[in-house]
């Protein structure tokens, strides 16, 4: 016999733990990840209304778009809906911790912001919340990224990534992309 079946044997068994381990290892990363730096996948577990968002709380018309709240946390709120976003443009101050919180009155939508890593599912019922920090300013584009209905393909915003020294907020800590800077 020229082959032998024990060399096999170990070869195998080697290689066996050669997964094992690189599995482990992953399985590790995630954990220390998600315990110890708080790296958690992006979506809350938050409910809210679908059929009365335009009437009261949070996600009514009047308090759309970026404001900087008393106790200074930066929120963008937007909602997602077919086929738009309301609002289609906002204003964020890069190298800041700013909060981007989302919800659908219709179906499914997602959201991704170009050349970072904000990604998230905007499902009805929910309010989908992105922490993030842009570090690098400009126009990026936020394109829906779930099949939502015919106009999918044209349903996007426009994140407006402004350094920190042009971020001027008004006295009711609103700022919008048409406001003058
Ligand atoms: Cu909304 Cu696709």
């Amino acid at each position: 016999m020229a082959i032998n079946e024990s060399a096999i044997l170990k070869s195998e068994l080697r290689w066996a733990m050669i997964v094992g381990g690189i599995v482990a290892i992953i399985l590790i990363a995630i954990l220390y990840a998600a315990i110890a730096m708080h790296v958690n996948p992006p979506s809350n577990r938050e409910y809210v209304d679908p059929k009365t968002l335009h009437l009261s709380a949070e996600f009514t018309e009047a308090n759309l778009g970026t404001r900087v709240d008393p106790d200074g946390h930066i929120v963008a709120r937007v909602i997602a809906t077919q086929f738009e976003f309301v609002p289609n443009c906002f204003v964020l101050p890069a190298n800041r911790d700013v909060t981007i919180r989302l919800t659908s009155p219709d179906v499914i939508h997602g959201i991704l912001v170009t050349g970072t890593n904000v990604n998230t599912m905007v499902v009805p019922g929910y309010v989908a919340q992105v922490h993030t920090m842009f570090t690098k300013t400009g126009d990026l584009l936020m394109p829906c990224h779930e099949f939502c209905g015919l106009g999918h393909s044209q349903m996007l915003a426009t994140v407006r990534v402004v350094p920190p020294g042009q971020f001027h907020p008004g006295p009711d800590g609103r700022i919008a992309c048409g406001d003058r800077r």
